[in-house]
């Protein structure tokens, strides 16, 4: 199946900029991620994809096929788009059943009705709800109507798969499960996916790659373990889970290694980087399951306090007063002593940039030249209208 390119989609509401330059490739049956806070910008360019929205700026392909081409003027409708969508709301219609809903993409494509049934029959057993076929929507868990949203968006047997927070009314155990179901069916299948969400373990327990969205851009891409450990900037860092940060000037210890000097600290934390860290102040961002927490004198550590324990069920949060720092550890033992010693793994700590002042991470003000000549494209037709009728799973 082919990849999907998104080349610099662009959107401004008003004075604000929600699309800045988006760019980003999904290689073919791979499962991407647009993980940010809430109003980043991710259904925005998710929709664009779909042909939901149209952007004022940008391209997006399929393999050879180009869908959107703002220079060109070209918008393939969304439902010539050959992709399969799941709405942030699922988008069921209450007043049809399941097999009606699922096989609505196959009706407005023309297919027969022989096909109709059998394909409707398929995907309702793949999403294991062929028996709830005459079923309406608000008969149906909340869970169970996102699997009827998943079997619409493959009822047409897609090349791609878009799906905007398809879990985001489960509770925390139906939508591990539906986390681990998903990824089964996506792998199955193979079908490139682009996933949206803005819940950083959901995006690393599913995707090969994660985007990372914040005021309209990408700010860090890579698969789940880079963006994790080597966040690259604070937001990052933050975004992603717990994260110590120490401040201080780094000193060159070695080729790429550097020690951060900083009070509390003796010796200084010992840290990697390709390129010295430039002059003035560095920050190490270090998660706190890197730091160990021990009592032996005959091993190394900075001494510390433990000022706080919560328990978490399984493991406990450690806070630490360390020097003039207070730091987050992680630790399967309760704490029989407040005075620790704090070892830190190697190559645990990495630098970190500041992120840049509110005003320009937040949506900003679009300079109005810069998308003057794009003008306006082929309007599109809406998505359905959400069911209301859902009930609690
Ligand atoms: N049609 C619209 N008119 C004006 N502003 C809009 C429109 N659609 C979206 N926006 C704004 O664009 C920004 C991005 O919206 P978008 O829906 O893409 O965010 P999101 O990342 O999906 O957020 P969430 O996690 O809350 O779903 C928001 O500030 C939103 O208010
Ligand atoms: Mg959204």
């Amino acid at each position: 199946m082919p990849e999907i390119s998104v080349d610099r989609l662009s959107q401004t509401f008003g004075s604000t900029r929600v699309l800045d330059e988006v760019s980003f490739t999904v290689p073919d049956g791979r499962f991407v991620t647009l993980l940010g806070p809430s109003g980043c910008g991710k259904t925005t360019t998710l929709m664009s994809i779909a042909g939901f929205h149209t952007p004022q700026g940008g391209a997006i392909a399929h393999g050879d096929h180009i869908l959107f081409d703002a220079a060109r003027r070209r918008n393939v409708p969304a439902e010539q788009r050959e992709l399969g969508v799941v709405f942030q709301s699922y988008a069921l219609w209450p007043h049809l059943t399941i097999e009606q809903n699922v096989g609505f993409p196959l009706r407005i494509r023309r297919t027969d009705r022989a096909e109709t049934r059998r394909r409707v029959a398929e995907v309702l057993d793949l999403v294991e709800l062929g028996h709830r076929a005459k079923a309406h929507p608000h008969e149906l868990s909340g869970g169970q109507q996102q699997r009827v949203a998943l079997a619409r968006a493959l009822a047409h047997g897609p090349s791609a798969l878009l799906l905007d927070e398809p879990f985001s009314n489960l509770d925390a155990k139906l939508r591990e499960r539906a986390r681990e179901w998903l990824g089964e069916l996506q792998r199955d299948l193979g079908i490139s996916t682009v996933f949206v969400t803005h819940d950083q373990t959901e995006a690393m327990a599913m995707s090969d790659q994660i985007l990372v969205m914040n005021g309209g851009r990408i700010v860090r891409s890579g698969t789940p373990q880079e963006v994790y450990h080597r966040p690259g900037s604070r937001f990052v860092a933050e975004f992603l889970g717990r994260c110590n940060f120490l401040t201080g000037t780094a000193r060159r210890t070695g080729p790429g290694a550097f020690a951060l000097e900083a009070p509390g600290l003796p010796g200084g934390v010992p840290f990697r980087a390709d390129t010295a860290p430039p002059p003035g102040a560095v920050t190490l961002a270090v998660r706190p399951e890197a730091l160990t927490l021990h009592t032996d004198e005959t091993r190394p550590g900075w001494r510390a306090r433990v000022t706080r324990t919560t328990f978490l069920g399984d493991h406990y949060l450690h806070t630490l007063q360390l020097g003039p720092h207070i730091l987050q550890a992680l630790g399967t033992r309760h704490l029989t002593t407040p005075a620790v010693l704090v070892d830190l793994d190697a190559g645990a700590a990495t630098v970190v940039t500041d992120d840049p002042a509110p005003d320009d991470t937040a949506p900003h003000d679009a300079a109005p030249s810069g998308l003057a000549d794009t003008g306006p494209v082929p309007a599109e037709p809406g998505p359905p209208e959400p069911s209301t009728t859902s009930r609690a799973v």
